[in-house]
């Protein structure tokens, strides 16, 4: 279970080149396997990752707008990339860039889903935490009804301005 009651430090945890941070969840996005790197950053163990939630590592200022997009991508077959401010146990955070793919079974079938992280480009992080803290305002001025669609409108925005998919824009940072 999320602990809600972790405050958010200023404590960074920088991702080393390298690295590479790797995590399994099933459907619901039940933890189901973490590397040692995983364990390393998120700073739970292995016991209490495994059959956890993946927002056990939400960052409070990640907009909700921007999981939605990752869920309604992996859930509709295709891969997702994305730049995310993850939480430790400790309130610190960490920086990462995300690749996550569905798990296909038998038949095609999403039987769950995979996610590596690699260390992010410094200036790509600064110019997301601007989108992202825009996305975040824009939410909790629209309220917890209309949240994500006001999230997810700054980023189309900032997409139509740049005339680039949000796949473009994620490799062009
Ligand atoms: C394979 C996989 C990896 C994920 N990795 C992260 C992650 O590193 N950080 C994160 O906050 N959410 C991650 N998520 C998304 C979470 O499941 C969740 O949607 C998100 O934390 C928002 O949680 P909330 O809806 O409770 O606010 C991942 C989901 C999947 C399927």
């Amino acid at each position: 279970m999320k602990d809600k009651s972790i405050v958010p430090t200023s404590r960074e945890r920088a991702m080393r080149e390298g690295d590479f941070i790797v995590s399994k969840t099933d459907t619901r996005g039940i933890i189901t396997y973490g590397n040692p790197i995983f364990i390393e950053f998120s700073g739970y163990t292995e016991q209490e990752l495994l059959g956890a939630q993946h927002n056990i590592i939400r960052h409070p200022d990640m907009p909700r707008a921007a999981f939605k997009l990752a869920w309604d991508t992996i859930q509709s077959g295709k891969e997702f990339f994305a730049y995310v401010k993850n939480m430790s146990k400790d309130g610190g955070f960490y920086w990462v860039f995300t690749h996550i793919t569905p798990d296909f079974g038998p038949g095609g079938k999403i039987v769950g889903y995979y996610s590596v992280r690699r260390c992010p480009k410094r200036s790509a992080v600064e110019t997301v935490a601007g989108v992202y803290s825009q996305m975040l305002a824009a939410e909790k001025a629209a309220g917890a009804q209309r949240a994500i669609a006001a999230g997810t409108q700054v980023l189309v925005d900032q997409l139509n301005a740049a005339g680039m998919s949000y796949e473009e824009l994620v490799f062009a940072l």
